[in-house]
């Protein structure tokens, strides 16, 4: 794993919008694949202040979701359909015939079909680079702990701290948030050519520290991570502060060739 350590939030958005750009030049239409959660917002706001400069061009890219909620009305704000709607797909200038998500209307025996389609989907178009988060727990995507490590897109049933964490979106009343999602599984995102796990802030560190340099345990999902053979991990200090060998890190990234890139 490459661990990169920027300053802050919006250099690290900078760091890896580097990296979509360099992708974009070298695939226009390739597959991106974005998570939710506000860790990476600063970095679809650079790309779209790219796109807005003429700098890039990302239109030809099809862009594809990590996970989605069940049981939410189809038109709900909270999907995270919306969210990427909002925050991807309108800003980058891409059509939303590009956005492909796991179906949230999906009900009873439905659900399974529905997770095996988009799993299937996901193999036939083959994910370039895909971006993460990190929830506090270590969850990538809503694989939460104990996830099989070479799980499939499925159903999963959220723990009480995803939800209370995520229930500052559906006015701070945990009763709101769905108990249900869809998400790509573990071995779906191991998958993708390139991951890209963004992580930012202090609340992140100790999910951090665990995912990079502790053992690769279903305890902690993001440490499947470690059995990928290319993926960055991009955290500003506050993220990085509790890890053991960030000089090792540094050195390592301020020795980096250049025509390497991430
Ligand atoms: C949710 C999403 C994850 C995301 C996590 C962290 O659980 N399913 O993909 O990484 O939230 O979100 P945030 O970046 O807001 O902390």
């Amino acid at each position: 794993m490459e661990v990169v350590i920027r300053k802050d939030e919006s250099s690290v958005a900078a760091l890896v919008a580097d990296a979509v750009d360099r992708l974009a030049r070298a695939k226009p239409d390739a597959v991106l694949g974005v998570a939710t959660g506000d860790t990476p917002i600063p970095l679809y706001r650079e790309l779209a202040r790219r796109v807005d400069a003429g700098a890039i061009d990302l239109s030809r890219f099809r862009v594809v979701m990590l996970d989605e909620y069940l049981g939410l009305p189809a038109h709900h704000d909270q999907l995270y359909r919306r969210f990427v709607e909002q925050e991807v797909i309108g800003p980058l200038g891409i059509d939303p015939d590009r956005l492909y998500g796991p179906d949230s209307t999906a009900r009873g025996e439905q659900v399974d079909r529905a997770a095996l389609h988009y799993d299937t989907l996901l193999t036939r178009l083959g994910v370039d680079l895909q971006i993460l988060g990190i929830g506090s727990d270590g969850h990538i995507g809503f694989n939460e702990p104990m996830s099989s490590l070479a799980s499939r897109t499925r159903i999963k049933t959220l723990t009480e701290q995803t939800r209370r964490d995520n229930s500052r979106f559906f006015h701070g009343d945990l009763a709101r948030v769905p108990t249900h999602v869809l998400t790509q599984g573990i071995g779906t995102i191991l998958d993708a050519s390139h991951v890209v796990l963004v992580a930012t802030g202090v609340g992140k560190a100790a999910a951090v520290a665990a995912a990079v340099e502790g053992p690769v345990t279903a305890r902690v999902p993001a440490s499947a991570l470690q059995l990928h053979r290319h993926v960055t991990v991009a955290v500003d200090e506050d993220g990085a502060s509790e890890l053991r060998y960030v000089d090792y890190y540094r050195h390592t990234y301020d020795n980096k060739p250049d025509w390497q890139g991430l």
